[in-house]
């Protein structure tokens, strides 16, 4: 994929934040997630990719744009698989709380992992200093106290982020007994993925499940991050604990990071719609609004930063009708 790619996929994420974004805190996670849908996937349309979204908002049946399947881009060369989470915290942005985001992560045809029936996903990840020492099958204590020994430090030095969930509370109550610290999320467990990479973040170590989408989308920032991860397809519904389905093998198998996303022409975008420990959220002021992204590329693992002035008067319809209701 050509590098030049990599502004056209911020420009989709900063379309659904910059339309999210305006809802902020109005308690109302659906609106918010479908104007994030509607912005991201009109600008899809002027991509000059031939993509398929293998991760999106759900099904054809449930989902009316981005679903999976659903054809994006101009239609031309490179053809392209597509994972989007157009509002990647719903409800984060629907009570203004930190990190929730509008991400993109985009590979060569056939590089994602296919896993649209499945929700859940067991997920352990860590940063490029601890990459090749994590182990989905050992205990927490064996990973956490890996994990420390390869980053020269003390079990209890480490942070370990988790989704607060009722499935976890054993995990969590082993991770305490263990001495590492923990940070427990109410939701965002992309941005807690990558922050185990981000070496001011102070958070080591990913622990939990969490939607299986959000999981192949971190795989591909990990990847570029130089961090690992490993998981496990979990076959089961909303806040229960982990079930052997002994007759479906998908849900043995560890997913390595290369299962997940397969090489290194990747592409990963993130726009910040509220604040964040790595990005900050959208910042109106009148006629326009300030937004802040982040893109990286797998093949040269560059890594941008970038703070985009929007003229909302000078937006299409689809970003500025939520986004700049104050202009007139
Ligand atoms: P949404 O943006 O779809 O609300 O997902 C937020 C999220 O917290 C993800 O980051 C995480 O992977 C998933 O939900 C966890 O699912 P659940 O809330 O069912 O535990």
């Amino acid at each position: 994929m050509e590098r030049e790619l990599s502004l056209e996929f911020v420009r989709v994420t900063e379309a659904a934040a910059l339309a999210s974004g305006r809802l902020m805190g109005r308690g109302d996670k659906e609106a918010a997630d479908q104007a994030a849908v509607d912005a991201m996937r009109s600008v899809f349309d002027t991509v000059h990719i031939d993509g398929t979204v293998v991760i999106g908002e759900g099904e054809k049946d449930e989902a009316p744009m981005l679903y999976t399947g659903e054809k994006v881009g101009v239609g031309k060369e490179p053809r392209v698989d597509v994972a989007v989470d157009p509002l990647e915290g719903t409800n984060l942005v629907a009570k203004g709380l930190p990190n929730a985001l509008s991400v993109v992560a985009i590979a060569p045809e056939g590089c994602l992992l296919k896993a649209a029936d499945v929700f859940y996903m067991d997920k352990i990840a860590v940063g490029p200093k601890a990459r090749g020492c994590i182990d989905i099958n050992a205990s927490v204590s064996e990973n956490l106290k890996a994990v420390a020994k390869a980053m020269d430090r003390d079990v209890r030095d480490l942070t370990a982020i988790i989704l607060e969930r009722p499935r976890h509370e054993d995990l969590i109550a082993e991770i305490r007994e263990s001495g590492a610290r923990v940070k427990l999320i109410t939701d965002g467990d992309v941005s807690a993925a990558i922050a185990t990479s981000i070496d001011t973040s102070g958070v080591d170590i990913l622990f939990g499940i969490g939607g299986a989408p959000e999981g192949v989308i971190s795989a591909v920032a990990l990847k570029i991050l130089g961090g690992d991860m490993q998981c496990r397809l979990v076959p089961k519904g909303k806040d229960k604990t982990v079930e052997d389905d002994s007759k479906d093998e998908r849900f043995k198998k560890v997913l390595m990071l290369d299962d997940l996303a397969m090489g290194e022409d990747l592409f990963f975008a993130a726009t910040g719609i509220t604040d964040g420990d790595m990005l900050n959220g959208v910042r109106y002021s009148g006629k326009s609004a300030e937004t802040h992204s982040l893109v990286m590329r797998g093949t040269t693992r560059t890594i941008r930063n970038i703070r985009a002035t929007h003229r909302l008067e000078r937006k299409p319809k689809f970003v500025s009708e939520e986004a700049s209701c104050r202009v007139k």
